[in-house]
């Protein structure tokens, strides 16, 4: 790899990414962007409502280091609502820009020096970087795709096992999982939750899809699992659920000494954000059950609509348990297999882009990843229809 100039070495390898390359072509090429995971509709009346309100008040200034009181009271209800969790709005929530803010300041908190970070791959991008950057070392255990496509993905408890070392600080986890869809289950979150708890590692769980699971799968923290609400640090987002992606309002919450060490790093890096949009989302996190259930079905059919539309263009797909992604196999269109060979020749073959899974890939493990396309299905009815029907020629 060539060394990019002036970059420090902790974040060589990082350059550029295949996102800004996948929706400029998208651009040059007028084509359907299924590429990077935001809606193209706006969120819920109640809390743009209170967003525009706010504009002009107080709200406009600096909120509190930790916060606007509202919100985090909002999220301590939340949780306790949703997952049963008690945090104390006071102490252990903290207000962070987006999740990737809180994702960061975490590990720049937590991590020494070459402690190792336990994560699942495919990964979101953010994590590596991040990692990175507070001096630690990635240790992926390989998410694999379901044989036959149909079911969820699945981890061998066996290599997580053999990754650990007397250098693993913190297990990151993922769920709903971005790119895969997988929504990690009980089981599964239970053999973590012992594995953290044997070897003494702390928790960084971003659940930033955890309003966005299908039916048939069902959301849990692992923060809620006996003994390990004192280890977990859980991370959410306004983003994907208000579908407010560029107002950049995310939380922490945990364990009042955990989130005053994330807050130590937090204060330096923004201090604080998005003061108007704090009121608003604090609205949107006090909305009634249905209507967290709605978003979750009006999802749900966009991704039925859009794995259709895949299977009748001959693509075969892995259909996902949340988010709003699903997995291509791109093998039977692309004979060398390479999905980001795929995804360069998509605009032209059939005016669609979308993101190859090989990037959410450790570059070490890249194989596992060639063959896999990721395709956003958060996007209008129309705009589905579109790409579907483009997506046609492929057949
Ligand atoms: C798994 C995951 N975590 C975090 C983020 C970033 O969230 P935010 O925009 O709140 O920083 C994303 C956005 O795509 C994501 O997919």
């Amino acid at each position: 790899m060539t060394r990019a100039p002036h970059l420090s070495s902790r974040l060589q390898g990082f350059g550029t990414t295949v996102f800004a390359e996948m929706s400029a072509l998208a651009v040059a090429t007028g084509s359907v962007n299924l590429g990077q995971g935001f809606p193209d509709y706006p969120g819920p009346p109640e809390v743009l409502d209170v967003a525009r309100a706010a504009i002009g008040t107080d709200a406009d200034q600096y909120p509190p280091g930790p916060g606007r009181i509202e919100l985090r009271e909002a999220v301590a209800e939340a949780y306790q609502r949703f997952r049963g969790l008690t945090y104390d709005p006071a102490a252990e929530v903290l207000v962070t820009a987006g999740a990737t803010e809180a994702l960061t300041a975490a590990l720049l908190a937590l991590l020494e020096g070459g402690d190792e970070v336990l994560l699942f791959e495919p990964m979101y991008d953010s994590y590596a970087a991040a990692v990175a950057m507070a001096g630690g070392v990635v240790r992926p255990v390989p998410l694999r795709p379901p044989v036959g496509n149909a079911g969820p993905w699945t981890f061998d408890p066996d290599e997580v096992r053999a990754l650990v070392t007397p250098r693993t600080k913190l297990l990151l986890l993922n769920t709903p999982h971005n790119p895969t869809g997988k929504v990690f289950d009980a089981a599964e979150l239970r053999f973590l939750g012992e594995l953290a708890q044997a070897h003494d590692l702390l928790v960084l769980t971003d659940e930033v899809y955890e309003h966005l699971v299908f039916s048939g799968a069902e959301h849990r923290s692992i923060a809620a699992l006996p003994g390990l609400r004192e280890r977990t640090l859980v991370v959410g987002s306004a983003g994907k659920t208000f579908n407010v992606t560029g107002w950049k309002i995310g939380w922490i919450s945990g364990p009042a000494p955990l989130v005053s060490a994330v807050r130590t790093a937090k204060q330096f890096l923004t201090y604080v954000n998005g003061g108007p949009f704090q009121p608003a989302v604090a609205a949107g996190l006090r909305l009634p059950d249905e209507h967290f259930a709605a978003i979750a079905r009006d999802l749900e059919y966009r991704r039925d609509v859009l794995v259709q539309g895949l299977t009748d263009a001959g693509l075969p797909v892995i259909s996902p348990e949340g988010t709003y992604f699903a997995t291509v196999d791109v093998r039977s269109v692309q004979p060398d297999g390479d999905g980001l060979a795929f995804c360069r020749s998509l605009p032209e073959r059939a005016g669609v882009v979308a993101i190859p899974t090989v990037v959410f890939y450790d570059p070490a493990h890249a194989h596992l990843g060639r063959h896999l396309v990721r395709f956003a299905f958060c996007k209008r009815n129309e705009v589905l229809a579109k790409a579907v029907t483009r997506l046609r020629k492929l057949g």
